[in-house]
């Protein structure tokens, strides 16, 4: 497989860019009033107006001609067909199977998977379904790191912004031991349940959080008793029984499930928790709905493959090193912190999937915020700033919103970023030169239905196969993350050599004398 840089379309796109360079958008836009309606996008529900980009007619054909020459809707089939895309872990990336309700048969070596897929969700559901009916159960623990913990609590957070959870849940992600301590001094162990995600079973942080709260458990509610408020979410049942959970506690997803692609598992369960099955369900069937537009629109019609060639164009041809999310719904405030996991464990990688170096930059920094906050803390950067830095901004109108004022708010204070970032100041103003802004920063408007679980469904999936088109366009693999292995070898190491220091001085010391001494 060629890369990018070897393709002839991506040389010509190249050229393009700098015929393009010497324009600027505002010029763009006096030249084709109609380019809003042009440069937009719809499919599954979301809206793309990407007409403040750096393109013209003839730079956008070429996109989309890279986009033939890296053979995307190859690539999406062997995805769909279940083949072993992840070459480096010899397994296929079926994460669409998840939230699939059979009518497409993802299958894997020739076996569809949609019957243990689809057994799997009903036993969670009905898990689910008897701890909400039963009313015992008022908080829980949701230990979990990565995407064992990313997607749920952004769902779960999003949510709880327009209605309350009817189980509280509570997630512990970082092995700093002062968040569960304070779970555990102000919760009731008699109505709390100790959810332990972990696709592997083995991460360090989850399992010590898990054997500190299970100790917690027993201490309050005796041994026996304290089994039953045990939960594991993982894709090594084994393991979670050997370690001390019910086998009929255990939920199962598979290894053909990414971390970083599996809140559309088991690995969801706090959100059903919380606000029932249809949020789950809606979730899943707003996923599907993107996963059916991105099999079957054609290039040039299909928005994730848009969005990935944006973020390729921008990195590899304009040398942008950041790209920023600012949801302008404040449900949203944790998706920043979703995507970076899943584009940047995904694509941030300097060899192809055939271990050749990709000769060109790969996935951007990612990072962000919910505006209109980001607007009080970043924007000035990005109005005035030396640094190129494409924004992803989203809107989630909410029709059940308690402020139709706010809402009008949000979404002025959107377009009016939008188009500060493309236009600039007026190129008459009197101002201070140092008021000035140059404009000519692009930017995408990406517009949802609604504000719902379903709508978040079609958000996430549009991302995660905007994540796998663009690694097909610098020809990675986005299903490994060989790159997190030396830093957990090298704690394993640090933690032996730091035994032994008690005291948090001690540990200070050791530390400034660093790991060699
Ligand atoms: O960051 C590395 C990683 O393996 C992620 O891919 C994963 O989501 C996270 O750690 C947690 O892994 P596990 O779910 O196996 O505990």
């Amino acid at each position: 497989m060629a890369t990018l840089p070897e393709l002839l379309e991506w040389v010509v796109l190249s050229e393009a860019k700098h015929r393009i360079a010497d324009t600027d958008l505002r010029h763009l836009f006096e030249q084709d009033p109609k380019r809003p309606e042009i440069y937009s996008l719809d499919g599954a529900g979301v809206h793309i107006d990407f007409s403040r980009h750096r393109l013209d007619d003839d730079a956008l054909e070429k996109l989309w001609s890279v986009a033939r020459a890296a053979q995307i809707p190859e690539w999406t089939a062997r995805l769909y067909g279940g083949e072993k895309i992840n070459g480096t872990e010899d397994r296929a990336a079926l994460h669409m199977a998840l939230r699939g309700d059979g009518s497409f048969d993802y299958k894997f070596a020739g076996e569809s998977v949609m019957p243990m897929v689809l057994e799997e969700r009903q036993r969670l559901l009905d898990g689910v379904a008897h701890a909400r009916a039963e009313g015992r159960i008022k908080d829980v623990i949701c230990l979990g790191i990565g995407g064992s913990h990313l997607g749920p609590e952004l769902v779960v957070r999003a949510l709880e912004t327009k209605q309350a959870p009817q189980i509280r849940c509570h997630f512990v992600s970082n092995i700093d031991p002062l968040p569960l301590k304070r779970l555990m001094e102000r919760l009731d162990a008699k109505a709390t349940l100790v959810i332990v995600t972990s696709k592997t079973f083995t991460t360090q942080e989850t399992m010590h959080g898990a054997a500190v709260a299970r100790l917690w458990l027993e201490r309050m509610l005796g041994a026996e008793q304290a089994k039953r408020h045990l939960v594991a979410v993982t894709a090594a049942p084994h393991r979670a029984v050997e370690w001390g959970v019910p086998e009929r506690q255990v939920y199962r997803f598979w290894d053909w499930v990414g971390g970083r692609y599996s809140v559309w598992s088991s690995v969801g369960m706090p959100i059903a928790l919380a606000f029932g099955e249809d949020a789950f369900t809606d979730l899943l069937e707003g996923a599907a709905e993107m996963d059916a537009h991105f099999r079957e629109a054609e290039l040039g019609e299909n928005l994730p493959t848009l969005m990935a060639l944006l973020e390729v164009w921008y990195t590899s041809a304009w040398g942008a090193q950041t790209h920023a999310v600012v949801p302008y719904r404040e449900g949203l405030a944790l998706l920043p912190l979703y995507l970076q996991q899943l584009e940047m464990e995904s694509n941030g990688k300097n060899l192809t999937r055939d271990g050749d170096n990709v000769g060109t930059m790969t996935a951007p920094v990612i990072w962000g915020s919910s505006g209109t906050n980001g607007q009080h803390a970043y924007f000035q950067q990005l109005h005035q700033g030396t640094h190129l830095i494409p924004v992803d901004i989203i809107l989630a109108p909410d029709p059940e919103s308690p402020d139709a004022v706010a809402e009008r708010m949000l979404a002025a204070n959107a377009l009016a970023q939008a188009d500060a970032l493309a236009f600039g100041t007026d190129p008459d103003s009197t101002g201070p030169v140092t008021s000035l802004c140059p404009g000519n920063r692009p930017s995408s408007v990406i517009v949802l239905e609604h504000f719902d679980a379903k709508n978040i469904g079609r958000l996430l999936a549009l991302y995660e196969h905007k994540t796998f088109a663009a690694s097909c366009l610098w020809d990675v693999n986005a299903f490994d993350q060989p790159g997190v292995e030396i830093g957990k070898r090298l704690a394993k190491t640090a933690l032996k050599q730091l035994e032994g220091s008690e005291e948090a001085s001690q540990l200070a010391l050791r530390v400034r004398k660093g790991l060699r001494s």
